[in-house]
C-alpha cells in the first residue's frame, strides 16, 4: 500500500500513521473519531513522558478551544477538532530540524485524517490552514480568519498556564541563589509585558490571554518579593 507524505509516494510501513488512519471511518461523531484517532497515534505511552505529554496538552487545547468558540458564539466542533489535531505531526518528524516544521507534518496527517472520515471539505480546508499556522507568534498570515487564528491562540494560552510555570520552574530554579533568581524574575516579568502585545485571533482569546499574563505576572512579582526578603529577617 501507498500513501503520499510531502508529495513523495511512500510505503506504508514507513509511515504508520496511515495503517491508522485507514481504520477510520465516517461514523457521525467527528469529534469523538478524531479524539480515538489522536489518542491512539500519539499517546498516552507510559515510556515516552513526551507523548503523554504531547496527547494531554492536545486535549488542554481543545478545552481552550472549546471556550473560545463558544465566546464567539460558533459552533465549537470544528475548532475543537483541530486542536486535538494540531500537534499530531510530532510522531512524523524524524529530526529536529522537523520538530520547526511540526506545524505542516500535522497539517498533512489532519488533511489525510479529515478526509478519510469524510469531514466537511471546506471546514477541512480552514482546519489545516489553522494548524498550519499554530506556531507564528506575530507574523500570521494577513489573510488568515479569526478561526485560523484560535488555533494558535488555544495552543498558545496553554503553553502560558500554570503548568508552564512549573515546567520552567525545573530549569530556571535549579541551583540559582537568591541574586541570580531576582535577575531570573525580571527576564520573566520583561517576556509577560511584550506578550501582552500579541495580537489574539478574537477578543475572546485577548481576554483569556490577558488573565494568564496577569497570572504570571503576579506569580513574578511574589516570587520577587520573596525573594527580596531572603537577607532581611535578621
Ligand atoms: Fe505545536
Ligand atoms: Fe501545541
Amino acid at each position: 500500500m501507498f500513501g503520499l507524505f510531502k508529495g513523495k509516494k511512500v510505503q506504508e510501513e514507513e509511515r504508520p500513521v496511515l495503517k491508522i488512519i485507514a481504520k477510520y471511518e465516517e461514523n457521525g461523531d467527528p469529534l469523538g473519531t478524531t479524539h480515538a484517532f489522536v489518542k491512539e497515534f500519539i499517546g498516552p505511552c507510559p515510556e515516552r513522558y513526551d507523548m503523554t505529554y504531547r496527547y494531554e496538552h492536545s486535549l488542554r487545547v481543545a478545552a481552550w478551544g472549546k471556550r473560545i468558540a463558544e465566546g464567539e458564539g460558533w459552533n465549537p466542533e470544528p475548532l475543537q477538532m483541530a486542536c486535538l489535531l494540531h500537534d499530531v505531526g510530532y510522531p512524523e518528524c524524524k529530526s529536529l530540524e522537523d520538530f520547526d516544521h511540526h506545524p505542516a507534518f500535522s497539517a498533512d496527517v489532519a488533511a489525510l485524517f479529515l478526509k478519510k472520515i469524510g469531514y466537511d471539505e471546506q471546514l477541512t480546508e480552514s482546519i489545516c490552514k489553522a494548524i498550519a499556522i499554530h506556531d507564528k507568534w506575530n507574523d500570521v498570515p494577513a489573510d488568515a480568519t479569526p478561526f485560523e487564528l484560535s488555533v494558535r491562540d488555544a495552543d498558545d494560552l496553554d503553553r502560558f498556564d500554570a503548568m508552564r510555570i512549573c515546567m520552567l520552574g525545573r530549569s530556571d530554579i535549579g541551583e540559582k541563589n537568591t541574586e541570580e533568581l531576582l535577575e531570573l524574575c525580571a527576564k520573566r516579568l520583561d517576556e509577560v509585558t511584550s506578550a501582552r502585545k500579541r495580537i489574539c485571533g478574537t477578543a475572546t482569546a485577548e481576554g483569556f490571554w490577558q488573565e494568564k499574563c496577569d497570572m504570571r505576572q503576579r506569580f513574578y512579582e511574589e516570587l520577587r518579593t520573596q525573594l527580596e526578603g531572603t537577607f532581611k529577617g535578621l
